[in-house]
């Protein structure tokens, strides 16, 4: 175990407290969706095909958010609406706090150039107000994917290729939320916040109270992996990313800078990125590198849903 100081937490190897449930269901993929390694790997090619062109439009992505728990009237409309603000703020680089990235990694802050808007029409062809409420008796949910059914205490999701799903539902286990990467099941794509780290207001819950959960899934949905790596917390492992250090594993809380591990000193570990597991208010950035990966992304295996966002 590595040295922490103030709020860091670098345990690699050791077993964290609380991890992000998106590695679970990467791994359990791999092992079980025979489909899944041969969508990954048509993933790896098309990244180094995107245009430039196609990589500088703002992109606008249709969300539904499916509120599922036993009360799902205490996730008000306005509560919604701060988290897509974050997510809206998080995604243009237009968040306030990007100025207390330290300045040796400012150059490296980018605009992910992608928007979200609340769909306007249900599947049925019926206005909406892109939320659904489901009333449920199950009283956690983990990241077995129960929360995405019906049949199992859950939502169904609206059409996958077209709309960003969201459910909000509690999580058991300490989980802040958890994603499918692209190349998934379809019926199970999309991402899962808890009730207690949704949006900035209502059921949110300090520290995890800035709507930060869902910019880290949604990074993970469009492709971004950990800034470790997702089989491994090591200097083996790596996010593919060629702009962020190669770091070790996970911090946590609010780590002090620098952080150095891997022999990236002086400047140290990136976890001020929204890729790392620290507080929500200690996570303000995406770097280029993550953004080309995420306009990979958008412009290979998720450009049905640009399409249906272009068309909203
Ligand atoms: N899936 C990760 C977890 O459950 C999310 C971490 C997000 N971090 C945050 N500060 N919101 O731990
Ligand atoms: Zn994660
Ligand atoms: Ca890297």
């Amino acid at each position: 175990m590595s040295v922490a100081t103030t709020g860091g937490d670098a345990t690699a190897a050791d077993e964290p407290p609380r991890r992000c449930g998106t590695t679970d269901v990467h791994v359990r993929l791999l092992e079980q969706d025979p489909g899944y390694r041969g969508a990954r790997a048509a993933l790896a090619q098309a990244r180094s095909a995107v245009t430039a062109r196609a990589a500088e439009e703002v992109v606008r992505i249709p969300v539904v958010v499916h509120v599922v728990s036993a009360s799902p009237e205490d996730v008000t409309d306005e509560q919604v609406a701060s988290q897509l603000a974050v997510l809206n703020a998080d995604f243009r680089a237009a968040n306030a706090d990007v100025s207390s990235v330290p300045d040796v990694f400012a150059p490296l802050v980018a605009d992910a150039r992608v928007e979200f808007v609340l769909a306007s029409t249900a599947p049925d062809g019926t206005p909406s107000s892109g939320t659904t409420r489901t009333t449920t008796d199950v009283a956690a949910f983990s990241t077995d994917d129960a929360v995405k059914s019906a049949a199992t205490g859950g939502a169904d999701p609206w059409p996958p290729a077209e709309h960003l799903n969201l459910w909000v539902c509690p999580l058991g286990g300490g989980l802040l939320g958890y994603a499918q990467f692209p190349g998934g099941p379809a019926a199970t794509d999309g991402v899962v916040v808890n009730l207690t780290a949704f949006g900035t207001t209502g059921t949110a819950s300090a520290p995890f109270d800035l709507g930060r959960t869902a910019t880290h899934e949604v990074g993970h949905y469009l492709d971004l992996f950990h800034l470790w790596g997702e089989l491994q917390a090591s200097c083996e492992d790596t996010d593919e990313v060629d702009d962020t250090p190669n770091q070790r594993g996970p911090h946590r809380g609010r780590p002090e800078f620098p952080q150095v591990s891997c022999d990236n000193g002086p400047a140290g570990d990136l976890f001020m990125d929204y890729m790392d597991y620290v507080d929500d208010a200690a996570m303000v950035m995406f770097t280029a590198g993550q953004v080309t990966r995420m306009r990979a992304a958008l412009a290979g295996v998720r450009a049905p849903l640009a399409a249906a966002g272009s068309r909203s």
